[in-house]
């Protein structure tokens, strides 16, 4: 038996509910601030993630599914977004477009992961990006726009966290300070983080093992390094966010994993639990799209692990809207009714009655059986006699009651009852 690959999971038709929930709001909320759907290949050259996302990122060095073509090229599944929507903007001629140019995805990605609760080899987000301004509205807009959708869902118990990692201009500095700092305390680190002072110090400041939390709480912040750009910026993002109302806190340990991040980085974390189920994040990457070739443009997006966020609907118990109605059965007796039987399920669909045949040789009582346990309220019944006279017979399922009818009052009673 084969069995779906570690790591990835069938999405079955009862989970269905919550995604279509999910991806009804993130698709209102997106018209609501103006953001336009842009999806790209599900995989991409790989240059467009090593130089992106970073080549001492985990991401990049552990994770990313690598294949060569046919052809040879080098290709990858993307893992994660933003770099390929980037990779459009400017294949598209978009820098010509008014700025910022406002887009949003909804797409599969590939990481491979150690599996668990909330982490996947395929997952999928939700993302969006806003590119072309540097204006700090803008960060508050995202900030905003990551809150609302979530509030949109019903879901709480989040925390928002607010920092920024600087520029480059700023952040060497500030990842000389924290080498210093942190080569007073290598030996009492885990072995991740002793290989993280070497490729990424930034990164030893999400290390969530014990024995890294008490040096890493402890360590220079990037906030007292800001070069006078970033730190006006970052001090009008915070006013802005303030404006809004918005609940965060400054994490000064919050870096994020992937390295094209400058200036503002964002993450909501459902309470209690490790930055390990972050339900998204984001930040700015203005140099992203000049690394990629372009000229420099600046821009700053989010995106939420759809997976996590179905689950912690779940865990809220936050009710989502029932599923369609099951569609009216039409069941038959011998070879006559059963043409008839096919000719009536296609007029009811025509009129926009969700209906299914009975196929197969199943007696009535085996056709009626199968109508219960695929939670039919109504079937349709065609006989000999129905046949002869052109009626049919409706049983309503839920009281046993039956009735003979003609189709036009059955078309008018099903289509009253099936859009109660
Ligand atoms: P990320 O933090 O790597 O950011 O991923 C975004 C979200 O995807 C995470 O917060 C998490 O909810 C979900 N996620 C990540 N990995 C997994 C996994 N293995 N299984 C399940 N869910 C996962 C990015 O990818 C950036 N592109 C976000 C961004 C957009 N930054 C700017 N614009």
């Amino acid at each position: 038996m084969y069995k779906a690959p570690r790591g990835t999971a069938d999405i079955l038709p009862e989970e269905q509910g919550y995604w279509r929930y999910v991806e009804d709001r993130a698709i209102a909320l997106c018209l609501l601030y103006g953001y336009q759907r842009l999806d790209t290949p599900a995989f991409e050259d790989v240059q467009l993630f090593t130089r992106s996302i970073g080549e001492g990122t985990d991401i990049v060095t552990k994770e990313m599914y690598t294949f060569e073509d046919r052809s040879g090229n080098l290709l990858a599944l993307r893992p994660e977004g933003t770099a390929p929507v980037c990779r459009a903007y400017l294949e598209h001629g978009m820098d010509n477009l008014p700025q910022p140019v406002k887009l949003y995805y909804l797409a599969a990605i590939f990481r491979y992961e150690r599996p668990q609760a909330g982490r996947y080899r395929q997952h999928y987000q939700f993302g969006f990006e806003a590119i072309g301004d540097a204006d700090p509205a803008l960060d508050a807009e995202i900030v905003e726009m990551a809150w609302r959708f979530f509030e949109l869902l019903g879901l709480g118990r989040l925390y928002l966290y607010l920092n920024s990692i600087g520029c480059k201009s700023c952040r060497p500095e500030y990842l000389e300070s924290l080498k210093r700092y942190y080569s007073a305390h290598l030996s009492g680190l885990c072995s991740d983080c002793k290989a993280r002072f070497e490729k990424n110090p930034l990164r030893l400041l999400d290390c969530k093992k014990t024995a890294c939390y008490d040096v890493a709480e402890a360590a220079p912040k990037s906030t007292d390094y800001l070069c006078r750009d970033c730190k006006s910026h970052f001090e009008t993002v915070v006013e802005y966010l303030k404006a809004l109302k918005l609940p965060f806190d400054i994490n000064h340990r919050l870096v994020r994993g992937l390295d094209y991040y400058t200036k503002t980085v964002f993450e909501i974390q459902p309470l209690g639990d490790g930055a390990q189920s972050a339900l998204g994040g984001g930040g700015r990457y203005d140099d992203l799209i000049e690394e990629l070739g372009g000229k420099p443009v600046p821009a700053i997006g989010f995106a939420a692990g759809m997976e996590r966020v179905v689950l912690n609907l779940k865990e809220q118990k936050i009710a989502v809207p029932a599923l369609p109605a099951p569609p009216v059965f039409v069941a038959h007796l011998g070879n006559e009714a059963k043409l008839e039987a096919v000719k009536l399920t296609s007029i009811l669909r025509k009129d926009d009655i969700a209906a299914i045949t009975a196929t197969g040789d199943r007696s009535l009582k085996g056709q009626l059986r199968q109508a219960n346990s695929l939670g039919s309220n109504y079937v349709a019944i065609i006989g000999d006699d129905e046949v002869k006279s052109g009626a049919v017979t409706l049983r309503n399922m839920m009281t046993g009651e039956q009735k003979t009818v003609s189709r036009v009052e059955l078309i008018k009673l099903l289509t009253r009852v099936t859009q109660e």
